[in-house]
């Protein structure tokens, strides 16, 4: 089924200049950018589009780190955008990431693990309009 979910690349894969080369696997993987940006979020906008985490205990760092520098914002469409995506990214922990995967490649370890994608349709139409408002 067509769908769309909403990818970042997050500021440590940004910082690294890794930027280029997600997008290009992005584009191999057969999805289309229907939107893209770069913005700087404040703490404030990653609290919010973080807020199902609010009581983890890595909410705190997670949002300072959202907000540190520039982040890539995209809507990826596809057969299957949203398991597909997750798919390419591999485990939230790089260190768990298959070979082949982009955390694999481009993550640090679990909170600095280079990109997001949404993991339900929920997910996905909460994020995308919290990022593409008026699009
Ligand atoms: P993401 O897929 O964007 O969803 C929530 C983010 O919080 C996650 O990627 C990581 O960047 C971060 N995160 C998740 N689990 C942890 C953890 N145990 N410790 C630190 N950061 C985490």
């Amino acid at each position: 089924m067509a769908e769309r979910t909403l990818a970042i690349i997050k500021p440590d894969a940004v910082k690294k200049k890794a930027a280029g080369k997600i997008i290009q696997r992005i584009e191999e993987e057969g999805f289309t950018i229907s939107a893209l940006k770069m913005l700087h979020i404040t703490k404030e906008e990653a609290e919010g589009f973080y807020a199902v985490h609010k009581d983890k205990p890595f909410f705190n760092s997670v949002t300072d780190f959202m907000s540190s520098g520039p982040i890539i914002v995209m809507i990826l469409e596809g057969e299957s955008a949203i398991n597909h995506w997750r798919r390419v990214m591999g485990k939230t922990d790089p260190a768990m990431a298959e070979p082949g995967t982009l955390r694999h490649s481009y993550g640090f370890d679990i909170q600095f693990n280079g990109m997001h994608g949404s993991d339900a349709p929920e997910t996905a139409t909460f994020e995308i309009g919290y990022f593409f408002k008026d699009e």
